[in-house]
């Protein structure tokens, strides 16, 4: 018996709603991306849609061949490379990122494909106000290549969830969740790209949802 066919299905909980919250001057954001980009993307143009009422101060990026400050210097963002590789401790690296986040004046930190471990000295600088996309339905498949570890499961349904930064990886709790079917067929990358069409969903959704906390 086929239940539910099509490939685009998805089951978003909570429910996505356009204006979810409002207050008068915007949520002040702060990016954290190492690749791509394509979430920072799903944020900004939420915004210009006037989904979420936030403005997005700062792009942070790890890595000089990272896609996301391309995509932020279109949008008008500014970008800010801090290269782990220049630190000689996780923890002076994430001070150096506290000190930026507060320059910038951000109130909300959004770790967008942000391909580092965290310490306590970010996490307790913004209490329960960081929050990271995660392309699997945890607790399952935490840390790297969630999707090629849901593949070698086989499992037939998965997806992504943003949750709150703890220092445990992938642990805090969690915001919200977009379930994905798994074809036959694919691939890491097949199955990527159908997760991240959630992701871009519930990513703005979950920023109005942390800002209600
Ligand atoms: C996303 O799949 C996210 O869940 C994971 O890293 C990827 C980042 O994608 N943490 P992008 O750079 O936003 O396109």
């Amino acid at each position: 018996m086929t239940l539910c066919p099509d490939s685009t299905f998805s089951l978003v909980s909570p429910s996505l709603n356009n204006y979810p919250y409002s207050q008068e001057n915007p949520l002040k954001l702060g990016i954290m991306a190492s690749g791509n980009g394509s979430n920072f993307e799903a944020v900004a143009q939420a915004i210009a849609k006037g989904q979420i009422n936030a403005q997005i101060q700062v792009l942070i990026y790890n890595n000089p061949s990272a896609q996301a400050p391309i995509r932020a210097a279109n949008r008008g963002v500014e970008a800010v490379l801090l290269n782990h590789r220049d630190y000689n401790s996780r923890e002076a690296f994430d001070e150096k990122i506290v000190h930026t986040l507060r320059q910038y004046d951000v109130e909300l930190v959004i770790m967008a494909g942000w391909m580092r471990l965290v310490t306590p000295v970010l996490i307790d600088a913004f209490p329960d106000k960081i929050i990271n996309i995660h392309p699997s339905l945890l607790p399952s498949f935490k840390g790297v290549n969630a999707v090629e570890q849901a593949l070698a499961a086989g499992v037939k349904i998965t997806g992504c969830t943003v949750h709150l930064v703890c220092l445990e990886v992938d642990s805090g709790s969690i915001l919200i969740q977009a379930a994905v079917p798994v074809l036959p067929n694919d691939t890491p990358e097949t199955l990527h790209a159908r997760i991240q069409l959630q992701e871009h969903q519930i990513l703005p959704q979950a920023i109005a949802l942390a800002a209600q906390r």
